[in-house]
């Protein structure tokens, strides 16, 4: 409301960091028109040390959206905070190099761009970095005042969930049964521990679960039946683990996908998201038009815009 009255009254003058409602891709234009080089060029270097952290930080991204929205809710540091939440603790990552890419910020635009913003671009850069898609992100959001560790554990599907489960969870943010098939291609890089998988090697099982013979033995090797194996790292995507492409879809149709959550997309039962596993197993440009709406979708989620929240200096913590 302060900032349309703002808009009508100084039509001519540059509106930097006021939101008018929609997010824009215009938003930092002339507030921070150097923005999406700062980033590109540290993420160029991120990828060039350590691609996985590329796939930790576009992971991030799912996680500080899918809990009350895009709101850098999970950068602000705090053992009560979303950050010791199940999903979070012990697996998610990238933190520092946010901190990191916010001082360059700073530097340059100080106290002019959100965490949750710089999140959002983060992501898409990453992606992009992986050779994925690339596209135009919206801005505007600003960063919570506080975070939830309960809503982290109540809102992050977990891998043990099943595909009407999974189709629910996402339903409840507002995204489709599409945009969950597609997201879940973000699987095509990063790895993930054996605590996450293991029930399916050595019980409790779960059904529907099938899994190629080959691959399970491999992951047996990989992660042997004891507590000790629990933080060896698997590859999510068997075929080209740090390129984004549309191999994941691939290891669904030949029973090597990781995760039961990534394999019930393929053998869950529900025959709209089994197509889409073909459909983008066989055509990478229409997998990477659909991530992309999903990746739009999903940084949408009920954004928090003036004059509520703020812009968080330091992303650790509030101001
Ligand atoms: C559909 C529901 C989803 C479930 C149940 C799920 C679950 C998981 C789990 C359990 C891991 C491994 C964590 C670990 O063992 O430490 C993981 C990793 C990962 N997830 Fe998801 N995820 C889902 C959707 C997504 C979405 C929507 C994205 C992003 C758009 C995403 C991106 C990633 C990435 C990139 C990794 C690898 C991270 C790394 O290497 O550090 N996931 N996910
Ligand atoms: C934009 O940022 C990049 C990366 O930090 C820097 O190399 C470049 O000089 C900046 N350009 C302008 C016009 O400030
Ligand atoms: C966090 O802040 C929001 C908005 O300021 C408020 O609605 C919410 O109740 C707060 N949540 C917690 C856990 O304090
Ligand atoms: C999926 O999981 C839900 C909740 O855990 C369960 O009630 C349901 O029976 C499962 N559906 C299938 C098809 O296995
Ligand atoms: C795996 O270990 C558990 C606990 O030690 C044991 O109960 C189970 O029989 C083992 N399963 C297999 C397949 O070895
Ligand atoms: C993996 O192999 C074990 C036998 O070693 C079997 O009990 C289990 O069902 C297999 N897992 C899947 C998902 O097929
Ligand atoms: C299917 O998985 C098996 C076992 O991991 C592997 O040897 C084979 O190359 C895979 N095939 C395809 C087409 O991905
Ligand atoms: C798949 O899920 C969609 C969305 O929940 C639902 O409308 C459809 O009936 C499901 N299909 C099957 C075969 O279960
Ligand atoms: C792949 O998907 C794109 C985008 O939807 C479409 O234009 C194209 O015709 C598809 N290609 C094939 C071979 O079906
Ligand atoms: C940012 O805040 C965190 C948490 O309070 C703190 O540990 C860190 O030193 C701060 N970073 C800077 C550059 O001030």
């Amino acid at each position: 409301m302060a900032c349309k009255l703002l808009f009508l009254a100084f039509l001519a003058l540059s509106l930097g960091d006021c939101a008018l409602g929609a997010l824009s891709s215009s938003f930092y234009a002339t507030s921070c028109p150097n923005l999406t080089n700062i980033v590109h060029a540290a993420v160029q270097q991120v990828v060039a040390s350590e691609p996985r952290m590329c796939a930790s930080l576009i992971r991030l991204f799912f996680h500080d959206c899918h809990v009350n929205g895009c709101d850098a809710s999970i950068l602000l540091a705090g053992a009560s905070l979303e950050q010791n939440a199940f999903p979070n603790i012990n697996s998610v990552r990238g933190y520092d190099v946010v901190n990191n890419i916010k001082a360059l910020i700073e530097a340059q635009c100080p106290g002019k761009v959100s965490c949750a913003d710089e999140l959002v671009l983060i992501a898409q850069q990453c992606v992009t970095a992986l050779g994925g898609p690339s596209w135009s992100v919206l801005f505007g959001r600003r960063d919570s005042l506080n975070a939830s560790q309960s809503a982290a554990n109540t809102n992050l599907p977990p891998p043990t969930f099943n595909v009407s489960a999974l189709i629910a969870n996402f339903k409840a943010h507002g995204l489709s049964l599409q945009d969950m098939v597609a997201l879940s291609g973000a699987h095509t890089v990063g790895k993930s521990h054996c605590s996450s998988f293991k029930p399916r090697l050595y019980g409790p099982f779960q059904a529907p679960d099938a899994m190629n013979p080959t691959f399970n033995t491999s992951l047996q090797g990989q992660c042997p039946n004891v507590s000790s194996s629990d933080n060896n790292l698997v590859d999510l995507d068997q075929l080209t683990p740090v390129v984004f492409d549309n191999k994941y879809f691939v290891d669904l149709l030949n029973g090597t996908g990781v995760l039961f959550s990534d394999e019930t997309l393929a053998i869950g039962g529900n025959s709209t998201a089994e197509s889409l596993v073909w459909t983008y197993a066989s055509n990478q440009t229409r997998f990477f038009l659909d991530f992309v709406t999903g990746m739009i979708n999903m940084g949408n989620e009920s954004p928090l815009q003036a004059p509520n929240g703020q812009i968080r200096l330091n992303c650790s913590r509030v101001n």
